[in-house]
């Protein structure tokens, strides 16, 4: 299955993704995740694009467009893939549905004061990319991954002018693409909020999948 998580920042995109990527046995796709691994390993690219993740705009689209088409390229994306942070813009789908057809888009529905809750309390482990939360979703041993034991790291773009930013960066550039997938038949509708638990809203995106 070829799907693609759409969504505001904040709205639970990678946390349901590494839940679907084991159902589903397909691999999880995050633009975000591959240009901050590009940014800590300093390469040509992470170097482009530091600075616009920080500030929590929009990478241009020829540059997200072509790291997607080679990733997807990738054998182990033969039966598939959960797309997450992509498509952002029309562009982007257009090219999207030049590269490939998509099975199904899962739209996660949540409020601005909820995403705000959300981001600030976020925590990450810097290696791995697993997500957490300081109330919602703590690790087992505070500040530190459940499974590597590292420290974990809040994210520059987590930080209230950033968030502010990525919300109007998504209301004006992401947001239309809700009405373009549903004119294609393709939008599944999740509606979260912070009291679900993420499995709650993985139940929910599997029933949306297959309804
Ligand atoms: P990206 O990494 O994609 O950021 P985002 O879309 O803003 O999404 P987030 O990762 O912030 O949120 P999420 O929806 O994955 O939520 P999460 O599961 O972490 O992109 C970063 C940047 O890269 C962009 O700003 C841009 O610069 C660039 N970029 C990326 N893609 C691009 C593209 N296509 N084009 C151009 N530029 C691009 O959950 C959030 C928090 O909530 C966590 O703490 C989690 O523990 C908690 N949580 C999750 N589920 C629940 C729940 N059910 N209840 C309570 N808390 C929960």
């Amino acid at each position: 299955m070829k799907m693609v998580f759409l969504g505001p920042p904040g709205a639970g995109k990678g946390t349901i993704a590494a839940k679907a990527k084991d159902y589903y046995g397909i691999p999880h796709i995050s633009t975000g995740d591959l240009f901050r691994n590009n940014i800590k390993n300093e390469t040509p690219l992470g170097l482009q694009v530091k600075s616009i993740l920080g500030s929590g705009g929009l990478v241009p689209d020829s540059i997200t467009i072509e790291m997607v088409r080679n990733r997807i390229s990738e054998s182990d994306c033969a039966k598939g893939f959960i797309l997450d942070g992509f498509p952002r813009t029309i562009a982007q789908a257009d090219a999207l549905a030049e590269m490939t057809d998509i099975d199904a888009v899962v739209n996660f529905d949540i409020s601005s004061e909820e995403v705000i809750e959300r981001l600030s309390g976020r925590r990450m482990c810097p290696s791995t990319g697993r997500i957490y939360h300081i109330v919602f979703n703590p690790p087992k041993v505070a500040g530190k991954d459940d499974e590597t034991g590292e420290d974990l790291i809040q994210r520059d773009d987590d930080k209230e002018d950033a968030i502010k930013h990525r919300l109007e960066v998504y209301t004006s550039q992401t947001q239309p693409l809700i009405d373009y997938y549903t004119e294609r038949g393709l939008i599944r509708n999740v509606k979260t909020n912070n009291r679900l638990q993420p499995e709650d809203v993985f139940e929910l995106t599997k029933k949306a999948l297959n309804g």
